[in-house]
C-alpha cells in the first residue's frame, strides 16, 4: 500500500478540502514518513523541517518512546467516556499540577488548541458572571467560532460578525504604528491606552482578557519588558482575569516551558495544546488557577466533549513530557536560540531585504523590507510575487519553511542542533538572495 507523490496528492486535492485554501489552488508537499527533523517524500526526497509541521511537533518526529507509549495505551485503554476516571487521566493532571507554574493546578482536556479556548471562554464567564471578553487584533486563537471571534488577524473576516462580546484592542506591537521608542514607553502608553477602553466598555462587564503570551502566527512578537506584569496588574484591579494562550508558545519552544515565565507572572487560565503531545496525537488543555477550580467543585462547568481526558491522547502527553525532561529540550530550545540569533544577526548584515529579526528559543522570524529605508516588504494582509518565489526556492532546495506574509518563520523542533540549524540558515540565505534582487534604495 505505497502511493507515488503524484497519486496522493492527485487523491488529496480532489478528494479532501484544504484548511485556509482554495483546494484546487494548492500545491501540497507530499510526505510518506518524518523522522527526527525531517521530512521524505515516498521518492526519497527529503526536507528539513523549519517549522515543526505547525510550530508543534517538538520533541521531532517518530520519537521511538512515544510511538511505544502509544502502543502500550492502544493495548491498555483506547477510550472511555469523560465521566470515568482513567490512570493516564489521574496521571497526567497530577503531573501538569508539579510542572505548571503558579496555582494552575486543575486542567480540561480537549482535542486541541480552539477547543481549549472555547472551554476558557465558558470557564471565565461562568467564574465572573460577566460576558465581555478583550482580545488583541494581532492574534490567533483557533478556527472554532468563539475562538476565531477572539482572533485578530484577517482569519477572522469570512467568519464575521462571530460571538458577540468581544473586544479587541492594540496589541503592544501594532503593525504600522507604534506606542512609543523604548520598551518602557510602549508598555506605559499601551496600557494607559487599555485602561481607557477597559472603562469605556465598564469594568463590570469584562470577564477576561485573551493574549497570546508570544504572538506567534502574527509575527512572532515577544512581550515587551513589563508588559506582562503590568497588564496582570491592570486587569486585576477590575477583577477581570487573564487568559494565556499557549498553545503555540507554551512547551519549550520560547526556550522556558511555558512563555509567561519571561515575564514573572502566572495567568488565571492558561490554555495549551500542540507540543502537549508534540502533535502525535490531539490534545487541548484549559488550566484554571485553585480559586477557579474551587468555584468549579460547587458549581457546574458548563462544557463537555465525547473525546474530553482521552486515555491514548493523555498517555502521549505523559511520554512527550517524560522526552522533554530526559533529553533537556526546554534547555536546548534555549540554547539553541541563541545560534539561531547569531545566524539571522550574521544574515541582516548580508542581505540588505532583511528588515529586522526576532526570536525567543526556538521561536523566530526574519521580516524582509521592500526598500533599504525600512519599509515593510509586504503590507499588512498582504503579498508580494517575490514570496511565492522564496517558497519555491526553501522547497526546492530541501526546506520546509512557512512565510507569513513579509516573513520567514523560524521554528525548527526543540531536538535541533547546532550543525542541522547550519544546514537550515545555509539554505535561508541562499533564499534571501532571490528576495535582495527586488530590493530598492
Ligand atoms: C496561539 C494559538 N491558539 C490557538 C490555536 C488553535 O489551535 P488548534 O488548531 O489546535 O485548534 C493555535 C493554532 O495555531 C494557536 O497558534
Amino acid at each position: 500500500m505505497t502511493m507515488s507523490s503524484k497519486e496522493m496528492v492527485e487523491a488529496c486535492t480532489k478528494y479532501s478540502l484544504f484548511s485556509w485554501s482554495a483546494t484546487g489552488k494548492v500545491d501540497p508537499m507530499p510526505i510518506a514518513r518524518a523522522e527526527g527533523i525531517y521530512l521524505y517524500s515516498p521518492e526519497g526526497q527529503r526536507w528539513l523541517d523549519f517549522n515543526s509541521q505547525l510550530m508543534s511537533v517538538n520533541i521531532g518526529h517518530a520519537h521511538p518512546k512515544v510511538i511505544e507509549a502509544i502502543k502500550k495505551a492502544a493495548e491498555t485503554l483506547i477510550y472511555v467516556y469523560p465521566g470515568m476516571a482513567s490512570e493516564p487521566r489521574a496521571r497526567l493532571s497530577m503531573r501538569l499540577a508539579e510542572l505548571v507554574p503558579g496555582d494552575l493546578n486543575t486542567f480540561f482536556y480537549t482535542l486541541g488548541g480552539a477547543e481549549a479556548n472555547e472551554n476558557a471562554i465558558k470557564a471565565a464567564r461562568l467564574f465572573t458572571g460577566r460576558q465581555k471578553i478583550l482580545t488583541r487584533h494581532r492574534s490567533y486563537h483557533g478556527a472554532t467560532h468563539g475562538a476565531m471571534s477572539l482572533t485578530g488577524d484577517p482569519r477572522r473576516w469570512p467568519n464575521e460578525p462571530g460571538m458577540v462580546g468581544v473586544v479587541r484592542v492594540l496589541d503592544p506591537h501594532p503593525y504600522d504604528y507604534s506606542f512609543g521608542k523604548t520598551e518602557e514607553e510602549i508598555v506605559a502608553n499601551n496600557l494607559v491606552y487599555l485602561e481607557e477602553i477597559i472603562q469605556y466598555e465598564g469594568p463590570h462587564t469584562i470577564a477576561a482578557m485573551f493574549i497570546e503570551t508570544m504572538t506567534g502566527t502574527n509575527g512572532i512578537l515577544p512581550p515587551p519588558k513589563g508588559y506582562l506584569q503590568g497588564l496582570k496588574a491592570l486587569l486585576e484591579k477590575y477583577g477581570i482575569l487573564l487568559v494565556c494562550d499557549e498553545v503555540m508558545c507554551g512547551w519549550g519552544r520560547t526556550g522556558k516551558l511555558f512563555a509567561f515565565e519571561h515575564g514573572g507572572i502566572v495567568p488565571d487560565i492558561l490554555t495549551m495544546a500542540k507540543g502537549l503531545t508534540s502533535s502525535y496525537m490531539p490534545l487541548g488543555v484549559m488550566a484554571v488557577s485553585d480559586r477557579i477550580a474551587k468555584h468549579f467543585q460547587d458549581n457546574v462547568f458548563w462544557g463537555g466533549l465525547t473525546y474530553n481526558a482521552h486515555p491514548m491522547c493523555l498517555a502521549t502527553a505523559l511520554a512527550v513530557i517524560d522526552v522533554l525532561e530526559e533529553e533537556k529540550l526546554v534547555e536546548n530550545s534555549a540554547r539553541m536560540g541563541e545560534v539561531m540569533t547569531g545566524h539571522m544577526a550574521r544574515l541582516q548584515a548580508k542581505h540588505k531585504c532583511v528588515r529586522e529579526h526576532r526570536n525567543l528559543g526556538l521561536f523566530g522570524i526574519i521580516e524582509l523590507q521592500k526598500n533599504t529605508r525600512g519599509e515593510r516588504l509586504v503590507p499588512y494582509a498582504g503579498s508580494h510575487p517575490v514570496m511565492g518565489k522564496l517558497g519555491r526556492f526553501f522547497r526546492d532546495n530541501g526546506l520546509f519553511a512557512v512565510l507569513q506574509w513579509g516573513g520567514v518563520m523560524c521554528n525548527p523542533p526543540l531536538t535541533i542542533n547546532e550543525a542541522q540549524l547550519a544546514e537550515a540558515f545555509e539554505i535561508v540565505d541562499r533564499g534571501l538572495s532571490i528576495v535582495d534582487e527586488v530590493v530598492t534604495d
